[in-house]
């Protein structure tokens, strides 16, 4: 993707506003970010702020606790608000983080795009922007990014939805239908991608097939990341298309959805197709034991939240934190320098070890 200097970056930002949707996210050019622009070292003791989206999965939920415990043991003074009202709740929330003097403002976006004039005013008042699991899009106010490899995540599910089918079936062609998370999150299209990146071959060779003919992202959405909306869709899709052909899979960008899907499925009285998840949620763990739900990823949020307070503490100290990736996140505006930590596989033959150290799941998933 091209960079764009800063003279002019006003009107640049406009301009491709509207190429946004389709063009952010992951970057295949390679382009790096230059300088950060990090900000100073500030008091320990400092508020951090952290602006949390809506609570669509458990990372979530938990993301808001670990981050009250973590900053505090940390030694500053957390300031963790969720935006379940929707975009203009964050963007007052984040506002409001600015008069209070937040030093480092943590976002988990719920709209990356729409963040642009209080991030703006973040980055005035001398702080410190970390885009938190969800990258922040059109803004060159965001000075670091910290998240799960998404497009990673996406190639997984792409591969486990055809490892899973091969396994009941040795020998193709194969039916699915393809489902994609909320069109305002960021992550949503680098999920897609990524899975597609496997698929898409297997589409083209005749080895999968969509019979519903919705292969597009824009086609495959899930609004709000909604359970509901999922579940209309997937009674739409078999009463339209699955009256006597059989489903054989189905993408589910992440446990909530996928577990719409199967409910959607049974309500038809279709045999199970296999069916992918993301989020490790208590529920899909248990389906994944029980043979239902194929496949889920391990993000564990413990380690998300630990290594964006190591961010912080190198910034509060006044040290550039470390990154490793500076060419994968380019939000339109700048190569975002990230650190990005390895998701992880989870189906039944696995599902028994995945979790040894997870003080939730654990439990649930000893032999
Ligand atoms: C997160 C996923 C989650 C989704 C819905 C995404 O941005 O990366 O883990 O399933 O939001 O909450």
């Amino acid at each position: 993707m091209r960079m764009i200097g800063k003279a002019g970056k006003a009107a640049a930002i406009a301009a491709i506003a509207a190429l946004a949707l389709t063009a952010c996210g992951r970057s295949d050019t390679g382009t790096t970010s230059g300088s950060s622009t990090g900000g100073e070292a500030f008091p320990k003791g400092s508020a951090i702020g952290v602006a949390l989206p809506q609570k669509t999965s458990e990372n979530w939920v938990l993301a808001e606790q670990l981050f009250n415990d973590g900053l505090t043991a940390a030694g500053y003074k957390p300031d963790v608000q969720f935006a379940n009202g929707g975009v203009s709740e964050q963007q007052n929330q984040i506002s409001a983080m600015i008069t209070k003097g937040d030093k480092v403002i943590i976002v988990g976006a719920i709209d990356g795009a729409q963040l642009g004039t209080q991030l703006q005013q973040a980055k005035d008042a001398g702080a410190t922007i970390i885009a938190y699991d969800r990258l922040l899009l059109n803004t060159p106010n965001v000075d670091y990014y910290v998240a799960y490899d998404n497009f990673k995540v996406g190639e997984l599910q792409g591969k486990a939805l055809l490892d899973g089918m091969k396994g009941k079936k040795p020998e193709g062609p194969y039916n699915i239908e393809l489902f994609a998370g909320s069109p305002d999150d960021a992550n949503a299209k680098v999920f897609f991608d990524g899975a597609m990146s496997v698929l898409k071959p297997k589409i083209v060779d005749g080895t999968l097939k969509v019979l519903s003919g919705q292969t597009s992202f824009e086609q495959a959405v899930t609004q709000g990341w909604k359970a509901e909306n999922a579940q209309k869709r997937m009674d739409t899709l078999l009463a339209g298309t699955y009256g006597t052909a059989a489903l054989d899979g189905v993408l589910s960008p992440n446990d909530t959805i996928a577990r719409a899907i199967l409910t959607s499925v049974k309500a038809a009285g279709k045999p199970l197709p296999i069916v992918t998840g993301q989020d490790s949620e208590v529920e899909s763990v248990k389906s994944i034991m029980a043979g239902e739900q194929y496949s889920t990823i391990n993000k564990d949020t413990r380690a998300l939240v630990e290594h964006s307070i190591v961010m912080v503490n190198d910034i509060q100290a006044g040290k550039t934190p470390e990154i490793n990736d500076d060419k994968s996140y380019n939000n339109t505006v700048k190569v975002v320098p990230a650190y990005l930590l390895e998701p992880v596989i989870v189906t039944k033959d696995n599902v028994h070890t995945a979790y040894e150290n997870d003080p939730v799941l654990g439990p649930i998933t000893k032999q």
